[in-house]
């Protein structure tokens, strides 16, 4: 066998970790191991490309690599779970960039090269410098150093047209004349165009967003392993586009939403991501801790709904607790999983999984909704658009369309929230003023903190 003959088949075991990487990342139960077997196909792959005998520039090479690791390790260590999803947009960006770089650099040295090669140069180009400066502003949103909500400033819809117009001179351009310089203002208008594509994109929508520019990535690092003639660049990159897509089908259908209106959305007028308070002086009925607990003592069947203020709190191992305590009285517990709870796809279920909450108790949207006819408290925790009867009633509301669970079929609601601020559709939710909703203010940590005492003294 040859070096290079060894090195394709090592790529050929490290495209088979990818794939089983992804398999087993599509369970809770798979996804840590999973994860290891993505992360050992990707050392593989990076020794497999240092043997490679064509390689140069080793220093600087191993300079990068250092330098990555550096910046890596502490970053994924002390980043908090909520802000997971910004994390993943610069990663992203990250990719998307370096992978037009591999376009324009390649160009730069081979630009003879031939028809296929130079359309995927261009390729590379457009999408890398797209993702590269799109995660960027998504990473700006929901960091909060820039406005979350969707920005449209006058002509937009002119602007945008006159750039992918722009784009495709230019590729022609590049194409015909095989100069870099006419590549380079490619990627520029491509950059400019990831800018304009995502400021329109507000709220509660940049998630799916970064999943989209996901998907753009793995195309153009696909397209730089055409460049390179590196296969598994090709496979890597096609099995991030089409995972990526996947996922932004599904958080869009979660949402109840197409994809166009997540993008376009801000042009035909509607807008989510408001914080400000709502409710005005309308009553609510709260309650005591030490009530509440009575409350679940007594009951037979409760199921736990957990959202965003959840993951905030980081009051996972607390709910587990009381779940726990509430069992040894004989009720009957179970967790409510949304699609879109939380901030970021399998949020509640990789929190959950922190806590050791056994996987059979955690129930889907679709199991769990018949059941709340017969349960006698849904206690809600940090949730609210994913309870919204709004999205079922009100064609109106921004979350219209969306499938909820039905926590308001329960015999009684109680809702773990600090304030009387709305969720992050900022939208009002009825549910609140419901006769049959009970409310205990307060970060959700310390109520289910005095619930646990309120179950151990009943
Ligand atoms: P939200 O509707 O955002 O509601 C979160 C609630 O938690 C708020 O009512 C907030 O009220 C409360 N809260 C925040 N911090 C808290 C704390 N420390 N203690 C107690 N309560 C706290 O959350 P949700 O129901 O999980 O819905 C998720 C939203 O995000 C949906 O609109 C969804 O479309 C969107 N989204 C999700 C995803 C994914 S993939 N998960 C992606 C994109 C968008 P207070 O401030 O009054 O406490």
């Amino acid at each position: 066998m040859t070096r290079s003959q060894v090195i394709e088949s090592v790529y050929l075991i490290c495209a088979v970790c990818f794939i089983l990487a992804l398999k087993g990342l599509s369970s809770p139960k798979t996804a840590r191991t999973g994860n290891l077997i993505g992360a050992g196909g990707m050392v593989l792959a990076v020794l497999a490309t240092f043997a490679d005998k064509r390689m140069a520039h080793l220093p600087l090479m191993i300079a990068g690599i250092v330098i990555g690791i550096a910046v890596g390790i502490p970053a994924a260590r002390q980043i908090k779970m909520t802000a997971m999803p910004q994390m993943v947009a610069i990663f992203n960006g990250v990719g998307g960039g370096a992978a037009a770089l591999v376009g324009l650099l390649e160009f730069t040295q081979h630009p003879d090269v031939a028809v296929a090669r130079t359309l995927a140069v261009i390729l590379a180009a457009v999408i890398g410098g797209v993702s590269f400066t799109g995660s960027i502003i998504t990473f700006l949103k929901l960091q909060e150093i820039m406005s979350g909500r969707p920005i449209v400033y006058p002509g937009a819809k002119f602007g945008n047209i006159g750039l992918v117009i722009a784009a495709v001179v230019f590729g022609v351009l590049t194409a015909s004349t095989g100069s870099a310089w006419w590549l380079v203002a490619l990627l520029v208008v491509s950059m400019l165009f990831g800018v304009a594509f995502v400021l329109p994109v507000g709220g509660a929508d940049v998630p799916v967003v970064i999943s989209l520019l996901n998907a753009f990535t793995g195309l153009a690092v696909a397209a730089s392993g055409f460049v390179l003639n590196n296969v598994l660049l090709i496979v890597a990159g096609t099995l991030v586009g089409a995972s990526g897509t996947l996922l932004t089908q599904l958080m869009s259908k979660a949402m109840g939403r197409s994809i166009a209106n997540v993008l376009f959305g801000a042009f035909a007028g509607s807008t989510m991501g408001s914080t400000a308070e709502v409710g005005g002086d309308r009553p609510v009925k709260s309650s005591s801790a030490e009530d509440i607990g009575v409350l679940l003592a007594y009951s037979h069947k409760v199921v736990i709904v957990p959202g965003y203020g959840l993951a905030v709190a980081q009051a996972q191992h607390t709910i587990h607790e009381l779940a726990g305590l509430l069992e040894s009285k004989g009720v009957e517990v179970s967790y409510a999983i949304h699609p879109v709870a939380g901030r970021m796809p399998g949020h509640m279920n990789v929190l959950l999984a922190e806590a050791n909450v056994p996987y059979e108790q955690l129930k889907e949207m679709d199991e769990i909704n018949p059941e709340f006819d017969r349960t006698d408290v849904a206690l809600v925790v940090g949730a609210n658009d994913v309870v919204n009867p709004a999205a079922r009633d009100t064609p109106s509301a921004p979350i219209y369309g969306m499938p909820i669970l039905d926590v308001d079929h329960a015999s009684n609601v109680i809702f773990l929230k600090r304030s009387m601020r709305p969720g992050f559709a900022g939208i009002e939710n009825e549910l609140l003023f419901d006769g049959k909703t009970t409310l205990l203010f307060g970060d959700a940590k310390k109520s289910l903190t005095d619930l646990v005492s309120a179950v151990k003294s009943n």
